[in-house]
């Protein structure tokens, strides 16, 4: 290689770094992407690429940097170099007028002070440190002496920059809260749900647990973001305003919900704007508890100081919980599609800021423990981010004597078939082959949107079906005739005509949707994709052993067990023949046809006759190897056309496999 060579690399390099950088704040922070997602992964792809050339370029603040390295045992301890401090809260109107009466008395003040109003974010706090515009370190509150080192996994957030942009001060400690949006957190329990393991409570446990992974390729596939609202020591000429330092953290490409943020002249528009944003909580697009008030002048603020663990500037005022109290009646027991039983409770209706609650899921016998609760007692349920309720205590002082426990079940509740709970499980499963709410419960899941979408196929349908006995499996629904259809109420030409047409449309589906559809144990929506692109076609997937699955970045040894699993089972095996027969077998748009070349790297030279670079590129590809421009020791094949120059003389030199085109043709096995 040339110093030439080099040195345009590591400009396009900084170029495409740049460029990365900056398209990342527009969209994360600002919310106003400029190009599309796609072309953010070309862009994406080539700094790769380039870097796998070069890996000389790549530094720790590289857009490539994100997804984490090895996981770590244990996070180190971190002092904060100032104290990450706790607010004082205030419940009403009369609290916060005591505040405001509090500070103009320590500032010997008669005249209007004005605050800044920000929703209170329910998520974890964190510190980030930057220095000369590098993001060094994420660590998290603990007990705002002492925190933990999460550098790893802060680094997996794309809303957090590695690299600062503009004016930005030499050293910089950034104070701010990671959270979740609430449509994030909903998928990923309804993701939990269907893949028949137990879900979170909130967005605040659910960051808490993602921040808390040791192994930050977890972190990284968790929707976290983050709204930053303080900071710690910054070198230089510092904002005067707290509104100013929020708008200079937004220059440098932090993260700030400032349509959120509000200025209040006095407190009387604080507490106007305390109301208002009460009536706003419902339609924000995350969890608030309360609102944080902030004196605006930072002068004033350093004049007012802070208490042992509580700034004098600053306080909470709360939101009421949305949480009420009724009674426990009764317990039934649902079962999933994976065979999981969980117990749900039926509750006295309440209304809980009003919304109606008369069930909440009890989750599983861990949980019911670790409550303590029976049936017959007064429980607290709260709605907190998730469209189902949870109860979260029970009233002990209400027990009359009377209550009930409620016992884990031996026995399927519709099947009758024996409960298992295998070891390490939370949840027992009904073991019934032919468990007709097993059944009931895939059906559902194999006609929903995302997998086979077949509209007008919904849960009154489904439920008809099943009692007129019409449908024993997932592809019995193929079969379905017009004349069993009128065997159903309500159904007349229309209705009937339509189903059968959704039915058949739902044959040309994807192979993404229709691994999906299948309902294996662990695998979403997510992976199926991984596995549709993958693998190609069901067979292909069927046929994989485990180290194949292995080998696929994202698929560990749970998700490989329960894919091999349900390609071994008798039964889908049989039912996979029949939708083949059916003419289902649909085909991956982008397959990886293989993996037979995964991790291989591939260079192409000199003049190529029998097909085109960039044909030979997209063969190697699609059996999961790479193609790269520039010969290393990490070159395992350079394939070499006519009038090959320095790349093959470099690839004999380094002792790699140098093959003809129609070697090159004979390894990938393809007829062109
Ligand atoms: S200011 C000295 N602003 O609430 C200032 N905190 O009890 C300290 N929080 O640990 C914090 N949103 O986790 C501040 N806009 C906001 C906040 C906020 C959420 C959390 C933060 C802190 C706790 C205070």
């Amino acid at each position: 290689m040339t110093s030439d060579q080099y040195d345009k690399a590591q400009r396009e390099h900084h170029s495409l770094a740049q460029q990365l950088h900056y398209h990342n704040y527009l969209y994360h922070a600002l919310d106003q992407p400029e190009i599309t997602d796609a072309e953010y992964d070309r862009l994406m792809q080539r700094l790769l690429t380039l870097e796998e050339q070069f890996p000389e370029l790549i530094t720790p603040d590289s857009p490539t940097q994100r997804v984490g390295s090895a996981p770590l045992s244990s996070f180190p301890a971190v002092t904060h170099a100032s104290p990450m401090l706790s607010l004082e809260n205030a419940f009403n109107e009369s609290d916060l007028h005591n505040f405001d009466t509090r500070i103009k008395r320590f500032l010997s003040r008669s005249e209007d002070l004005e605050y800044i109003c920000e929703p209170k974010l329910d998520g974890v706090a964190v510190a980030l440190t930057y220095q000369q515009g590098k993001l060094i370190r994420g660590a998290t509150r603990g007990d705002g002496t002492t925190g933990e080192d999460i550098t790893q996994n802060i680094r997996t957030i794309g809303a957090i920059p590695l690299q600062l942009q503009d004016d930005y001060p030499e050293q910089l400690e950034v104070r701010g809260e990671i959270y979740m949006e609430l449509k994030g957190f909903r998928k990923l329990n309804q993701q939990r749900r269907e893949e028949g393991e137990p879900t979170f409570a909130n967005p605040r446990n659910l960051t808490a647990g993602s921040l808390r992974q040791l192994d930050a390729k977890l972190t990284a596939t968790r929707p976290l973001t983050i709204s930053c609202y303080g900071s710690g020591h910054i070198s230089g000429a510092t904002p005067e305003t707290h509104m100013q330092l929020l708008e200079a953290f937004r220059n440098w490409g932090l993260k700030v919900n400032l349509e959120t943020v509000h200025i209040a002249k006095n407190i009387d528009e604080v507490i106007s704007r305390y109301k208002e944003l009460q009536n706003l909580r419902d339609q924000l697009p995350y969890e608030i508890d309360g609102m944080v008030v902030k004196i605006n002048s930072r002068a004033l603020q350093r004049e007012l100081g802070e208490k042992s663990r509580t700034p004098r500037w600053a306080i909470a005022c709360k939101f009421p919980a949305r949480q009420e109290q009724t009674v426990l009646e009764s317990v039934r027991l649902q079962v999933g599609r994976t065979g999981a039983i969980t117990p749900v409770a039926n509750l006295r209706p309440v209304n809980v800021s009003g919304v109606t609650v008369s069930s909440a899921s009890l989750h599983n016998w861990d949980e019911i423990a670790r409550l303590d609760v029976m049936i017959g007692d007064t429980v607290v349920v709260e709605r907190a981010g998730d469209v189902i309720p949870d109860i979260v205590q029970v009233v002990k002082e209400k027990r009359t004597g009377n209550e009930q426990p409620i016992p884990e079940p031996t026995h399927c509740p519709i099947c009758h078939s024996p409960v298992t709970r295998e070891k390490g499980e939370v949840i027992p499963r009904c073991q019934g082959i032919n468990c007709p709410a097993k059944l009931k419960e895939s059906l559902k899941h194999f006609c929903s949107r995302g997998a086979m979408d077949i509209e007008g196929l919904g849960d009154r349908l489904i439920d008809q079906l099943l009692r007129l006995k019409l449908v024993n499996s997932l592809s019995d629904i193929y079969h379905l005739t017009r004349e069993e259809l009128f065997q159903f109420d309500r159904m007349g030409d229309k209705l009937a005509d339509n189903l059968l047409q959704a039915i058949a449309a739902s044959k040309q589906r994807p192979l993404e949707n229709f691994i999906f559809a299948l309902g294996i144990r662990h695998v979403g929506s997510h992976l199926a994709k991984v596995l549709a692109r993958q693998f190609g076609s069901l067979e292909a997937l069927a046929a994989a052993k485990s180290e194949d699955l292995l080998s696929i970045h994202e698929i560990g040894p749970q998700v490989s067990e329960s894919l091999i699993r349900f390609f071994n089972d008798e039964n889908n095996k049989k039912l996979i023949e029949e939708f083949i027969r059916l003419g289902i077998n649909p085909k991956s748009t982008e397959p990886i046809t293989g993996n037979s070349l995964q991790g291989k790297i591939f260079v192409f030279t000199g003049a190529l006759k029998q097909f085109s670079r960039k044909e030979g590129e997209a063969l190697v590809e699609a059996q999961g190897g790479r193609a790269s421009g520039s010969v290393s020791k990490k070159t395992d094949y350079v394939v070499a056309g006519s009038g090959a120059g320095s790349k093959l003389t470099k690839a004999e030199q380094l002792g790699i496999k140098v093959l003809s085109e129609s070697d090159f043709l004979e390894l990938i096995k393809e007829e062109l």
